[in-house]
């Protein structure tokens, strides 16, 4: 009994990791929904109070939908971030459906390349957590040293971490449910 218990945990949790590994790697369209990437309309309307609510991790790929002949993204240096300067930028894309895979942890800054719109509130701070945190749960928040800037920065990771056990629950009911 106890060894078909031990086999039946077994391949449950093999099955867990299974299902955890292939919810990894996501899509996620910035702002949560097409042509979010605009001026705010106000503070809980930004897009960093939106990426304070969600959870970046290696391999995802951030997705902007807009009108391209309007706006464009441009990833930038933290500096150039604070500042909204649009004159160097790492990387433009103004193919109005960007797609960024997101392959290292740390912070990654975007601004919008339209003219003052920057200034406006239309900047992106994402900070994709790092490998050691992936599994065990803890994800500490960013140090204010790594995000600066008038715009709302990330604090917490509150809802992410949540999301992520109903997920692990939902993939133990799976297992449950298959056994
Ligand atoms: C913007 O960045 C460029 C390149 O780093 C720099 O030469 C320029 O002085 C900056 N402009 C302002 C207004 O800070």
């Amino acid at each position: 009994m106890a060894a078909v218990f031990s086999s039946r945990l077994t391949s449950s949790l093999v099955l867990l990791f299974l299902f955890l590994s292939i919810s990894e790697a996501k899509e996620i369209v910035v702002g949560g929904k097409e042509y979010a990437w605009k001026i705010p309309s106000s503070e809980s309307d930004s897009l960093n109070n939106w990426a304070a609510n969600s959870r970046f991790r290696i391999g995802d790929s951030l997705v902007w939908k807009y009108d391209g002949g309007k706006d464009s993204v441009l990833q930038v240096t933290k500096e150039a971030y604070a500042s909204c300067n649009i004159s160097a930028p790492i990387a433009v894309y103004k193919d109005g459906n960007t797609k960024l895979k997101l392959e290292k942890s740390g912070p990654f800054y975007f601004i919008s390349g339209a003219k003052g719109h920057c200034e406006q509130g239309q900047k992106l701070v994402v900070v994709v957590l790092s490998p050691r945190h992936r599994y065990t749960g803890i994800s500490p928040a960013p140090s204010p040293a790594e995000i600066e800037g008038p715009a709302v920065a990330p604090t917490s990771y509150g809802s992410g971490l949540k999301a992520g056990f109903l997920v692990t629950l939902f993939g133990l009911g799976l297992v449950l449910v298959l056994f």
